[in-house]
């Protein structure tokens, strides 16, 4: 395994491909034919009104006729710029995009030293300004690559070319969770616990090198075709607190903060597992019943609702889940770090549990307080609910088990005082 790289020099010694708006534009007839946005014809038609009137640009013609729009020819330039910086990367050959997100752009490679594919992901240029961010990348970068687990990408290095910083990484064939959901809309309860139990393995792991992701979401979670998951863009750490890149990415309709913790809303700065236990809670109840937890018209409101309001239990929207598997996604997404599975271990615990038909440990249903009638317990009795119950109520469980067992001891002294 390639070793990460060290920070990029204060000067980088080739010069960015921003200079090749030229050579956008030279290339964007081509690229908007191949993309199938616009026909040969329509592009033919443009040039000879730019040939006529001897002034503006293609882009300008291409948008004053309504053949594309200012985004997509904006998202083409971010896709041929990060193109064409990576064909100046030293050791790798690009093949063919794979994807692109809210930050950055994916591409197929061959490493040419070793005769793999590899998966390169590429930042736009804007990132080069943010020393911090880069000072950050290059270290998680390599922390990353020292992290190893069938369950995780393999982060393979990190560089520059030009202004544009790269993070190559394992190539998965396959899908991400997110393609799956859009698929089967509800995922089955058994595969969504095989999926949660391996991604569990892939957080352990990383927790004890003391890596947080703070970023799981369906999209991050990928699925070789036989079924394994690899957990994406560990590593990958953002350039600004959590609110600011959840607001910023929505803002450009890429995304809202459905799968963000309570704590990382609240910009606490000591933010750990439980947050990844969040995003992983969240995400399954996406995978089970189609919707993500909290939905709103705009971020602020989802985020008000991971702090304030209470979950609809899955069940609710999904007959078919098991009551087992509902406390255990209730638990990972509760709002208190207190009642939140405390670590990957004791998650990866019911997990096993559920997958072997068995009641959770950890997990327990809530208590319901409202219409219960009034039984007197036996003292075991009271003493298990103590234990069992989680304070989603409010009501901590020794607090009303103090005040049963309280409640016994009056009536004994009752039919006492009356015998
Ligand atoms: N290691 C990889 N192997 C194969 N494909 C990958 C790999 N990493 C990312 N991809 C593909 O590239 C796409 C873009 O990834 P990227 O991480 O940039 O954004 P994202 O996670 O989809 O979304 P967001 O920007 O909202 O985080 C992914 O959706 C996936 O299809
Ligand atoms: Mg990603």
């Amino acid at each position: 395994m390639n070793q990460a790289a060290s920070p990029p020099a204060e000067k980088p010694a080739e010069k960015a491909s921003g200079s090749s708006t030229g050579g956008f534009d030279t290339m964007l007839g081509e690229l908007v034919v191949k993309q199938g946005l616009v026909t040969a014809d329509e592009v033919q038609q443009c040039r000879s009104q730019l040939r006529a009137s001897e002034s503006g640009t293609l882009s300008d013609l291409l948008v004053g006729n309504e053949y594309v729009t200012r985004r997509q020819l904006d998202r083409l330039r971010k896709e041929f710029e990060a193109r064409k910086s990576t064909q100046r990367i030293p050791g790798y050959r690009i093949m063919r995009k794979l994807g692109a997100g809210a930050m950055a752009t994916v591409f197929l490679a061959e490493q040419v030293s070793l005769d793999r594919l590899v998966a390169i992901k590429v930042l736009p240029k804007k990132f080069s300004e943010d020393k911090d961010f880069i000072t950050r990348f290059y270290k998680e970068g390599q922390a990353a690559a020292s992290l190893n687990h069938p369950n995780i990408v393999q982060a393979i290095d990190v560089g520059n070319s030009g202004d544009h910083h790269y993070f190559v990484m394992e190539y998965v064939e396959g899908d991400t969770v997110y393609d799956r959901i859009v698929k089967e809309k509800r995922m089955a309860e058994r595969d969504v616990v095989d999926i949660l139990r391996q991604t569990t393995r892939s957080l352990i792991h990383a927790h004890e090198k003391g890596l947080i992701h703070r970023d799981i979401k369906p999209k991050n979670l990928m699925l070789t075709k036989g079924g394994q998951v690899k957990l994406a863009d560990l590593g990958l750490a953002r350039s600004v607190d959590d609110v600011e890149a959840a607001k910023k990415e929505a803002g450009r309709a890429y995304g809202t903060p459905y799968y963000i913790s309570p704590e990382q809303i609240r910009g606490r700065m000591d933010i750990g597992p439980q947050a990844d236990i969040y995003g992983l809670g969240a995400t399954a109840y996406h995978m089970v019943t189609g919707q993500v937890p909290f939905s709103g018209k705009n971020p602020s409101e989802v985020m008000h609702r991971h702090l304030k309001t209470p979950l609809q239990p899955p069940d609710e929207l999904n007959n078919t889940l098991s009551a087992n598997f509902c406390h255990v996604v209730e638990m990972m997404l509760a709002k208190s770090l207190d009642d939140r599975y405390q670590t990957a271990d004791d998650l990866l615990e019911d997990l096993e549990l559920l997958h072997r038909g068995e009641a959770p440990h950890f997990a327990k249903p809530k208590l319901d307080l409202s219409g219960m009638e009034v039984t007197v317990a036996s003292p075991d009795a009271v003493a298990k609910t103590a234990e069992h119950t989680h304070s989603d109520t409010g009501i901590p469980g020794w607090a009303i088990a103090s005040v049963a067992a309280n409640a016994i001891l009056l009536l004994l002294l009752i039919v006492l005082a009356i015998a």
